[in-house]
């Protein structure tokens, strides 16, 4: 029997898994409050989705418009998740972002100016008013270089290559985590008080994705797995355009900075298609033809904004019908035109990495021609359900912040309001943990049987001499996610789905990768496949329990919002069986001072009248 004092072992007051930027914050935060803290992390420091957020970070700074405030933040915030997210959290997020980037400036993120000198924002889809600090189209790298310096001048514990395979408790308290360092395959337990999950998405699950490889729903799983619940997982949000060619870099992300500096959107008839999807409810603000959209980029006040800066979930389906009706680009996207917009000179000062991307990936040169783009999986809306004030999830100790986590966005979450989550719940995930760990009346040890049990669930795929292979596993869930829980979904396609999870879960329970644990990519691959498959399921259950269209979750049976999910989460839960279950939960009323912001109009907004 695995003597498990043998393993090696390191105690912390709070574990913080995933290094990106709601990671981070969290780790500095405990830190910041006399916590032994420390830091895992399946990649390297700072190698995270977060940097995938390139065109700004939102906070009702009030730069450029001095009309901007954290009640329009919040209502656009709301309006953009279709009223499904959580209304505290929502607040939270809209009053505290403003802080939480000063703070980060006076940690020595250099933002872009105005020529006043104060940090410049950009437009981005849903957002009332110019609202995303940004550094150029790098906004997510400078925020990670920049919590990166605050860890290592905190100088707390960072495990890197170090993949957390397994959450431990003691009790029904969290009390440690079983993980494995990727290069020597050597286990290694973290005993911990508290742990925060921040450990982004799942986009792994789909083929085409901004996603990287470290992104495999690790945090949902594991989660799920120690009995805590997740909510909202049908929202997986498609970003409008990633890039279409080649098909080595399919996915990649094309920043919605793109168009929030003037980009526009064409079909291979060079028709300016978004005017003909703009939705009933946001037709008062959208301008209703180029004239009125090239008035609004020259910053004329009377005019509306363009139809390219509708919300992510709308702009995703236009491209999309626009593709299935035959009017696509030669590799199955849409045209991003910025070239015939701004001059070469400002697109390659304000959109650099844009301009190098395609140079470099596509050999196109975005000064002189448009982009082709196309839809990609870029994030999850679901995640840990937490407590909107403490992030703590359903199960004591444990915490999450960030994609990790549930609540904060609703059915869709609007551009750049994922740096300021992470900001904001990365520091709130971080207090919660810390005043949980001073109230614990006791240490809960860890269960030795569970970290015998997991060690031998994941040293059993190296020592079988038949099975599958994980990575055709992968490819093959990559397919039955990307035919069947799409953009566009269907209860027959999503109970095929279903059908086909259980046949790749039997799959997945029989992979090989032989050999030593060391120096073993195939080893990763099969132990990443747990976590895909959880996360997967846990997407088309509750994709199939929502009969209604919302945000980014689209049913092509029951088109349309319905007045009686309007309040309406979908829990998923390991039942007693071990068998996955769902639930749907009735929200929390709103109090009443939030929900009259959510609702007001803009002009009674600025008039202060709410
Ligand atoms: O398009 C972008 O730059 C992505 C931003 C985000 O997802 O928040």
């Amino acid at each position: 029997m695995l003597d498990v004092s043998e393993i090696q072992t390191f105690e912390h007051d709070v574990l913080v898994i995933g290094a990106g930027g709601a990671g981070l914050r969290a780790a500095i935060e405990c830190s910041n409050r006399g916590m032994n803290t420390g830091l895992m992390c399946k990649s390297l420091l700072g190698k995270a989705h977060t940097v995938m957020a390139e065109g700004g970070v939102a906070a009702a700074l009030g730069n450029v418009d001095r009309r901007d405030n954290w009640k329009v933040h919040f209502r656009d915030t709301m309006r953009g998740g279709k009223f499904l997210n959580q209304w505290r959290m929502a607040e939270l997020h809209a009053r505290e972002a403003p802080d939480r980037v000063r703070e980060l400036e006076e940690w020595g993120a250099v933002f872009d100016r105005t020529t006043e000198g104060l940090i410049s924002q950009r437009n981005f889809g849903g957002h009332r008013y110019p609202r995303l600090a940004h550094v150029g189209d790098r906004t997510g790298l400078e925020m990670i270089r920049t919590l990166q310096d605050q860890a290592v001048l905190k100088g707390f514990g960072i495990y890197m290559e170090c993949t957390a395979l397994q959450l431990l408790l003691g009790g029904r308290q969290i009390a440690g985590v079983l993980g494995y360092w990727r290069e020597s395959g050597r286990f290694v337990l973290f005993r911990a008080r508290a742990v925060v999950l921040a450990t982004g998405g799942g986009g792994r699950a789909w083929r085409i994705t901004s996603n990287s490889w470290e992104y495999t729903g690790d945090g949902y799983a594991m989660a799920y797995e120690a009995g805590a619940q997740l909510m909202d997982m049908e929202f997986t949000q498609f970003h409008p355009t990633g890039m279409v060619w080649p098909p080595s870099v399919r996915g990649i992300l094309v920043t919605e900075g793109v168009r929030g500096d003037g980009g526009v959107l064409l079909n291979s008839k060079r028709e300016r298609f978004m005017f003909r999807y703009i939705p009933e409810k946001f037709s008062v603000e959208t301008a209703a033809s180029e004239e009125e959209a090239n008035r609004w980029l020259k910053g004329d006040k009377t005019a509306r904004r363009p139809p390219e800066l509708l919300t992510r979930d709308v702009v995703a389906r236009a491209i999309t019908q626009e593709v299935n009706e035959g009017r696509g680009s030669p590799h199955g996207g849409v045209f991003l035109d910025i070239a015939s917009r701004l001059p070469a000179e400002t697109i390659r000062r304000k959109l650099p990495s844009m301009y190098h991307q395609f140079k470099e990936l596509a050999e196109v040169d975005i000064t002189r021609e448009p982009m082709e783009v196309g839809p990609t999986l870029h994030y999850f809306m679901g995640g840990a359900r937490v407590d909107s004030d403490t992030q703590m999830t359903t199960v004591p100790g444990l915490f999450a912040a960030g994609e990790a986590a549930a609540g904060m966005h609703g059915a869709n979450r609007l551009g750049g309001n994922s740096l300021s989550d992470l900001l904001v719940f990365g520091r709130l995930s971080g207090i919660g943990a810390a005043q949980y760990v001073r109230g614990l009346g006791h240490v809960p040890r860890v269960e030795e049987d569970a970290v015998r049990a997991a060690v031998r669930r994941a040293t059993e795929v190296l020592n079988r001499d038949t099975g599958t292979n994980p990575y055709a596993v992968h490819e093959d869930l990559q397919g039955v996610m990307g035919r069947y829980v799409g953009i566009v979904r269907a209860e027959g396609d999503l109970k095929i789905a279903l059908v086909e999870l259980e046949r790749l879960k039997a799959d997945a329970a029989r992979v090989r990768a032989p050999g030593a644990s060391q120096y073993n990519a195939a080893w990763h691959e099969a132990l990443d496949l747990r976590a895909l498959l959880v996360t997967a399921e846990a997407v088309t259950r509750a994709a199939l329990v929502r009969q209604e269209s919302r945000g980014a979750h689209t049913r092509v049976d029951y088109p349309g919002e319905r007045q009686e999910w309007q309040n309406m989460n979908v829990i998923v839960r390991r039942g007693k069986d071990g068998r996955m279950e769902t639930e749907v939960e009735r929200r929390q009323e709103p109090p009443k001072t939030l929900a009259a912001i959510a609702y007001a109009t803009i002009e009674d907004l600025e008039a202060n009248r709410v």
